[in-house]
């Protein structure tokens, strides 16, 4: 069976309800595992052995918080070992105009380097799924789509 990783760092908990919001959406297609993770428990193996790798991170000072970052970094190892897997990102922001884009993109930058496969999406948030501030109804269906639109990308390209 295809395998999902969602990674997330969370503080007051609204990315991580994100995180449980896009859970929600893999689950629902009754044939992706999903491995579901806070960043700093996530291990290269988990990396490695994922088909499609989300990362959420809230914003901060308009990039991923140092948590996502060190394992970003810490991702070296895996150099070579993640290409052609799916990846997506998404972040919770205090403002809208805080900075929430950047965030995702400097997550994407990452994925894309380690030579992955993002997914855009062209009915939302077109980078992957924000939130400002606790996640709303509005987020909660965002993020359950991308969980989603992202299990069934893992499965076309399984
Ligand atoms: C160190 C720090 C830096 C932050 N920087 C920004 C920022 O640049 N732009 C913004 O909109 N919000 C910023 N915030 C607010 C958080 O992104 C926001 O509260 C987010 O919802 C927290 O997510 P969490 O509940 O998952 O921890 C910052 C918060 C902290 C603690």
């Amino acid at each position: 069976m295809a395998k999902v990783l969602i990674s997330y760092f969370s503080k007051s908990g609204h990315t991580k309800k994100m995180a449980e919001y896009i859970k929600e959406g893999l689950d629902s297609l009754g044939d992706v595992d999903v491995d579901f993770k806070k960043v700093q428990d996530t291990t290269m193996k988990d990396l490695r052995s994922a088909d499609g790798i989300i990362i959420g991170s809230p914003t901060y000072f308009g990039v991923m918080a140092t948590e996502v970052k060190h394992l970003m970094d810490k991702s070296i190892q895996c150099y070579g070992k993640l290409v052609g897997k799916v990846g997506g990102a998404f972040t919770s922001s205090g403002m809208i105009g805080g900075g929430n884009e950047t965030t995702i993109m400097s997550i994407l930058q990452g994925l894309l380097i380690h030579g992955m496969i993002v997914q855009g999406v062209h009915n939302g948030n077109h980078y992957g799924p924000v939130s400002v501030g606790a996640p709303d109804k509005e987020v909660r269906d965002e993020c359950v789509q991308y969980g989603k639109m992202i299990g069934e990308l893992v499965k076309k390209l399984g």
